[in-house]
């Protein structure tokens, strides 16, 4: 069930720290063992030093969340339009503490991005998971992702990513595996469009 008091909010710039400790938590407890530790620094430091958390916070069509429980950061999820893609979201980021999986968390962050798409009229959110991440491509596919095709990208220092690209289409068939988790129930929205989840008893 998911827990009371979650609450997705934009990352600004004085949650760099707590967002760098917390991804560098998640990716060193979860990649290990499926790239290697040098991997992990070179995508750790080029994706959450200041400059490049500024570049993706500055860009309008681009989001970062942190996710918290009774005040505590425990994930984060992040999408963006981009440019080889204009008519779809791609959904960037989406990780959680292992000691918070398997709760709803996941499939809630997963909603809060499925809105977004909705309300940027985007049909495709479409994403790049490690063709060695088990869990999240079982996650991926329960929510209705399909793997599109298999390709290897190079990210710098040397370094690949060998991935699955997945997508999903909007379709009143899909939104229901996305909301799955007490769809609408709780979520307010607040001045800012960002919404703010109260778990409540059904
Ligand atoms: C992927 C991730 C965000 C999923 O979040 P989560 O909170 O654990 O997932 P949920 O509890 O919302 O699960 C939703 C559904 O996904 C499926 N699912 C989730 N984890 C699964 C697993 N390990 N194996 C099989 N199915 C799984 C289930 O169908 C589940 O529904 P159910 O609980 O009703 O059976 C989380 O596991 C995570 O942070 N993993 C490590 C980081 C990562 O790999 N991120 C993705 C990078 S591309």
């Amino acid at each position: 069930m998911l827990p009371a008091d979650v609450a997705l909010t934009p990352v600004i710039e004085s949650d760099f720290q707590e967002l760098r400790r917390l991804a560098d938590r998640i990716w060193r407890q979860h990649y290990t063992g499926m790239i290697s530790t040098a991997q992990i620094d070179h995508m750790l430091g080029s994706r959450f030093s200041d400059d490049a958390l500024r570049t993706y916070l500055q860009t309008a069509t681009s989001w970062l969340e942190l996710l918290r429980v009774a005040g505590s950061a425990v994930g984060y999820c992040g999408c963006a339009v981009v440019a080889e893609e204009p008519q779809s979201l791609k959904l960037g980021q989406l990780y959680l503490l292992d000691s918070h999986r398997g709760t709803g968390l996941g499939r809630f962050m997963l909603s809060h991005i499925e809105r977004r798409a909705e309300n940027l009229g985007v049909h495709t959110i479409f994403l790049q998971v490690n063709k060695r991440n088990e869990a999240a491509l079982a996650f991926y596919k329960a929510a209705g992702f399909t793997i599109r095709h298999a390709a290897i990208f190079e990210i710098g220092g040397g370094f690949v990513m060998d991935d699955y690209v997945m997508e999903r289409q909007r379709s009143p068939q899909n939104a229901g595996k996305m909301r799955k988790t007490g769809g609408q129930r709780g979520l307010r929205r607040d001045p800012n469009d960002w919404e703010i989840y109260s778990d409540s008893p059904d």
